[in-house]
């Protein structure tokens, strides 16, 4: 699966300079996740996670490039101070000979209710990483995310490792990766759904790459809320739904804004009646503010499952929250 490309992890060049706390902590982090992605045959990773007070950044590795996010302490401008951007490309330059060209900086959307989702560039810059061995596109430069959500890997991992032999809905599918990664573990069917004409066609390209036919995964572009009407209305069933939402969403191809902290209940109320005996929902959102209150699914076992969910290389343990549910085997009636 993973014959043509190399992991390419860099040496670390400047291991004995110990005066800079910004570059002593990514040297440290890349020297312990390096071994693990040498063995995970993982290439897509956080390098740094705001670890040293003045130095408010996030910067992930995506096979030789570096995806540097800046959070701005004051809040009232996105943009890195100068003098952040040529420290940060000096000490990626010493510590892991990082070329200015590899070095993308991405400041986050002024407001995300409108512009989560919108094309920023057009200069078609795609490239393949691998996780856990399996490949998937990524652009650094285009598109306000890169394609790979990377706080999800354990999660992808994790549903993986359950997927052999079963059924897999994965909603609001993004670039498919959770379908992708239980395809190739053997999951018999997948469908993926995402409203976006151009997530869908990422997600059919990411089974492409990994050389899976896509008539037992079908990538379908449709609003998940509509859809699950649709699935439950011809009988469908699954053993696995993901649903991974966003917070805020409002789109010219819904007729209404989404909002996670009320849209949650019709949502997993829908994924419910589409499970199998035995069958399981992955529920996950990144608000903060969110709130799932167990008592209007008294028919569902509802465990929350985040901690479990954070791989090695996220500092932040609220970057995402996950919930497992568990639906017939707990129906009273
Ligand atoms: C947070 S991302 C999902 C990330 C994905 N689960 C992953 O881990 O790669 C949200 C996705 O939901 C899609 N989306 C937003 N509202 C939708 C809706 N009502 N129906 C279907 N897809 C929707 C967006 O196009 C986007 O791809």
């Amino acid at each position: 699966m993973n014959d043509e490309i190399q992991l390419d992890l860099p040496p670390i060049l400047d291991g004995e300079d110990k005066s800079s706390p910004f570059a002593n902590s990514i040297r440290k982090n890349y020297r312990h996740i390096r071994k693990w992605a040498k063995r995970t045959f993982t290439n897509a990773f956080r390098l740094y996670d705001r670890e040293v007070h003045h130095y408010p950044l996030a910067i992930d590795f995506y096979a030789g490039r570096y995806c540097v996010h800046y959070f701005s302490p004051t809040r009232e401008t996105d943009d890195p101070p100068l003098e952040l951007i040529e420290e940060t490309a000096r000490v990626l330059n010493a510590v892991l000979g990082a070329s200015p060209q590899a070095i993308f900086w991405r400041t986050r959307a002024k407001n995300k209710a409108t512009r989560q989702y919108e094309k920023l560039g057009k200069f078609e810059d795609f490239f393949t990483v691998l996780e856990y061995g399996v490949k998937f596109k990524v652009n650094l430069l285009d598109y306000l995310d890169t394609g790979l959500f990377l706080d999800h890997r354990e999660m992808r991992h994790m549903i993986a490792s359950q997927s052999q032999g079963k059924r897999l809905l994965n909603l609001f599918a993004y670039t498919c990766s959770f379908s992708v990664h239980a395809a190739i573990a053997g999951a018999t069917f997948t469908k993926s759904v995402d409203m976006s004409n151009t997530y869908t066609e990422w997600g059919r390209q990411n089974f492409e790459l990994n050389k899976i036919s896509l008539k037992n995964h079908p990538v379908v572009r449709a609003d998940c809320l509509k859809f699950l009407d649709d699935e439950i209305r011809s009988k469908e069933t699954y053993d696995i739904i993901i649903i991974d939402p966003p917070t805020i969403s409002r789109s010219k191809k819904m007729e209404q804004l989404f909002d996670i902290q009320l849209d949650y209940i019709s949502l997993l109320s829908k994924g419910v009646k589409l499970l199998s005996k035995g069958g399981l929902i992955f529920f996950s959102t990144n608000s903060r503010k969110f709130t799932l209150d167990k008592t209007l699914f008294p028919h569902c076992r509802v465990i929350e499952i985040s901690a479990k969910t954070i791989p090695i290389d996220f500092r932040d343990a609220k970057i995402h929250r996950v919930w497992k549910i568990e639906g017939h085997e707990y129906c009273i009636s």
